[in-house]
């Protein structure tokens, strides 16, 4: 279904007129060149202050959009002078970063990527939006849709991990609940499809770093997760600051004209990154701010962001000719088009009385819930977990994570409260009052430290404890934007701290709060049971607690996969099969191979001598607190026809005694193709709660059309054939059948 912007996009392209576009266009043509330019500035808020030369600028219509104010008396007073002191009362829109969560924190994007659930993320962003609102916020850029397989990458915390499906699905959900049906709507706030494109494949896993990007994976991998979202109408776009192919994407005019606007037909607006334009000279391909202004508007960048290349040059430019005025028209005709669905004109100003409260107990729930969900169980041993109920008197908590308020929010929470966070140290004693009780132990001062003599202390609480909860990880700072790490281990004397609690013979449960995939292991090593809890946010505690105490189950499932060291990296499961794909039989190990055994070309295939070829967990991996078990999978049709929908069904049993959800996974391979093949492809997904016991009939309908691969010289197509399907609760599933497209 055409969204709205790609259908007005589309219109405009066939110069049709819309409703929009004849607002947009009748104000157009009342704008002089300097107004048309200031529409096209983003300028950095004061923080509750306005100086004189802001009032100045805004009176005389030279910025079009303020990012980072929140004081809403202070936006309040910024809109009116651009409404009602300026010469046309063009308003503003306020800008912020709402990544994951504006006051209520949700969980780290990634982390909400490992709940598989698009409804509860859609959720999490309507909150998120209606919050923002309520101060007057309109537009956030948000989702990050980066795939991303590099978890040395700061930034994969930010993304909704490797895959491009779950990232299309879970991107397409945030999008949908930030922007709802109708922008216009009172809590509804613009979305940003971010960073187009290929950020995650940073050489290196360093941020900001070069991309070299072939054609057939720019389609097959990067590309999906932001043509879903120009298709489900997100509002806005944003570039990345990585050169695709050494062309920068804040200057690639094939990126945002070609393929963006022409090919994909998005109708809405393009912002730079934080100085993204100015930095075009600093890539070496433009000698100067004038050169990188005419770069960046030529190339489709509607809107740039901080720095003030645009204001400097552009009117400079279209004088000269240099820039033709058509295309500062277009840029401006298009930011017009989101500030007119906003209803911007309309409602310029924002009564925070008009909304919900921040944090109301409804919002705090959904984002208990995200939480909850997002925790994957990763080890279970020893019926370690959940906590068995009235059999326990102390609990030992342990660890720089456990009672830690601000750590626990993630990266890019600019206005989370920690004061509003409930730690899981006070959920555990909220929720075991008078049951028994805990002992807290911090043992470390920060993730990072290496001084262990706080030591005994914890080692006396866990030898006098029933079992000790182990809160480790990373501080939030460790992830998020350039903030990088080359090697994935525990940081500081965690590890030790965890060896030492293990030697105490107590059963020993480690939460891991963090930003990424860490090098787990060690860990697991000396943990009975192991759960990943990313940055679980405000509610990350009371979530925490519930599925300890076995109030519900663990269901979260992998979005990334986790590598056994970081020198297998890059490691993700939708890899291709090679020529000498590794086998159990065909792998030597580094301490096996006999000394001066001669070398040979017989035999070999794709592996580490000293790290194997599998991952320590693979993508769409969990544990539950009960067992489900597929079987009878069928495809009603053996042959499908292009155009048809292929139905596919399976049972799914609880053979386990909890009530527990499971995210059942459907993967497809592509047996004969005319480039290679992924070995799996995630292509459908189904969340499933059944009781002890229960059995259900699962239907999948998965249209032909998703078979479509992206094959360089001919484009999307789906190549006739041999398919296997596979159904299961990971990308490791072994249950499968095959079908055939004619
Ligand atoms: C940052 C980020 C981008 C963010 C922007 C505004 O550098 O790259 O994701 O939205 O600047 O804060």
């Amino acid at each position: 279904m055409l969204s709205l912007f790609t259908l007005s996009g589309l219109l405009c392209a066939q110069g049709l007129d819309t409703e929009l576009d004849r607002k947009a266009t009748e104000l157009l043509q009342k704008m002089t060149i300097a107004e048309k330019i200031g529409q096209l500035s983003q300028v950095n808020g004061e923080y509750g202050q306005i100086t004189d030369g802001m009032r100045i600028r805004v009176r005389e219509g030279k910025i079009g959009s303020v990012l980072n104010e929140v004081d809403t008396k202070t936006i309040n007073e910024l809109q009116r002078i651009a409404v009602e002191e300026s010469r046309l009362g063009i308003p503003l829109i306020f800008a912020r970063d709402v990544i994951h969560g504006f006051k209520t924190i949700f969980p780290i994007p990634l982390g909400q990527a490992a709940t598989w659930n698009p409804g509860l993320m859609e959720k999490a962003a309507r909150v998120a939006a209606v919050e923002a609102a309520s101060v007057g916020l309109r537009w956030t850029f948000a989702p990050m849709i980066d795939i991303s397989r590099d978890p040395r990458w700061g930034r994969i915390a930010e993304s909704l991990g490797e895959d491009p499906y779950l990232t299309s699905e879970l991107g397409v959900a945030m999008a949908r609940g930030f922007q709802e049906d109708n922008l216009a709507n009172k809590g509804a706030i613009a979305a940003c499809a971010k960073h187009f494109v290929g950020y995650g494949a940073a050489e290196g896993g360093r941020d900001y770093n070069s991309t070299n990007i072939p054609e057939n994976e720019l389609y097959n991998t990067y590309f999906p997760p932001f043509k879903a979202c120009v298709d489900a109408g997100v509002a806005t776009f944003m570039p990345s600051f990585n050169d695709v192919n050494g062309a920068p994407a804040s200057g690639n005019a094939w990126l945002f004209r070609k393929v963006l606007r022409q090919d994909w037909g998005f109708g809405g607006f393009v912002v730079s990154d934080w100085e993204s334009i100015r930095q075009l000279e600093v890539h070496g391909v433009a000698a100067g701010q004038e050169g990188a202004a005419q770069q960046a508007i030529m190339a489709g960048i509607d809107m740039e962001m901080a720095s003030g290349a645009y204001a400097a040059y552009l009117q400079k430019l279209v004088e000269s000719g240099a820039v033709p005025e058509s295309v500062i028209n277009e840029a401006v005709r298009n930011i017009l088009r989101i500030k007119f669905q906003l209803g911007l004109f309309e409602n310029p100003y924002t009564n925070p009385s008009d909304f919900p409260a921040l944090l109301s107990p409804e919002h705090l729930a959904i984002a208990e819930e995200a939480a909850m969900q997002s925790c994957v169980l990763l080890k279970n041993e020893k019926a370690a977990l959940p906590l068995p109920e009235g059999r326990f008197k102390k609990l030992a908590v342990i660890g720089p994570l456990a009672d830690d308020p601000y750590e626990q929010l993630g990266t890019w929470i600019f206005d989370g409260d920690p004061q509003h966070t409930v730690t899981p140290l006070a959920a555990l004693d909220n929720a075991l009052q008078g049951q028994a009780e805990t002992h807290f132990v911090k043992a470390l001062e920060t993730t990072r430290s290496y001084d262990q003599a706080a030591f005994p202390e914890a080692l006396q609480a866990a030898r006098e404890a029933d079992a000790v909860i182990l809160f480790l990880g990373e501080e939030s700072i460790l992830s998020g934007e350039a903030h990088c790490r080359a090697e994935l281990g525990l940081p500081g004397a965690q590890l030790e701290l965890l060896k030492a609690v293990a030697q105490t013979g107590r059963p020993v449960i480690s939460i891991i709060m963090a930003g990424r995939p860490l090098a787990l292991g060690e860990a697991l090593e000396y943990s009975d049971a192991l759960i990943v809890a990313w940055h679980p946010g405000t509610m990350g505690g009371p979530a925490i607690a519930r599925l300890l105490l076995g109030l519900d189950a663990p269901s979260g499932k992998l979005p990334v996969t986790f590598p056994a060291t970081s020198g297998q990296i890059p490691i993700y499961y939708n890899h291709k099969p090679t020529g000498k794909p590794a086998t159990e039989e065909s792998y030597v190990h580094i301490d096996d191979i006999p000394v001066r055994a001669p070398q040979t070309s017989i035999g070999n295939t794709s592996y580490y001598l000293d790290a194997g070829y599998k991952p320590l967990f693979p993508f769409g991996f969990g544990l539950s607190y009960t067992r489900f078990e597929y079987s009878n999978l069928q495809a009603a049709t053996p042959m499908i026809n292009s155009g048809d929908t292929l139905v596919v069904s399976v049972e799914l049993a609880n053979t386990g005694d909890f009530e527990a959800e499971e995210v059942a996974q459907l993967y497809i391979r592509d047996l004969v193709s005319s480039i290679v093949r992924p070995v799996r492809e995630l292509k459908a997904f189904q969340r499933v709660r059944l009781k002890p016991g229960e059995s259900r009939k699962l239907t999948f309908n998965l249209p032909v059309e998703q078979l479509a691969y992206y094959y360089p010289g001919t484009g999307w197509k789906v190549e006739p054939g041999q398919f296997r399907l596979w159904i299961g609760g990971d990308s490791n599933a072994e249950l499968n059948t095959t079908f055939e497209v004619r």
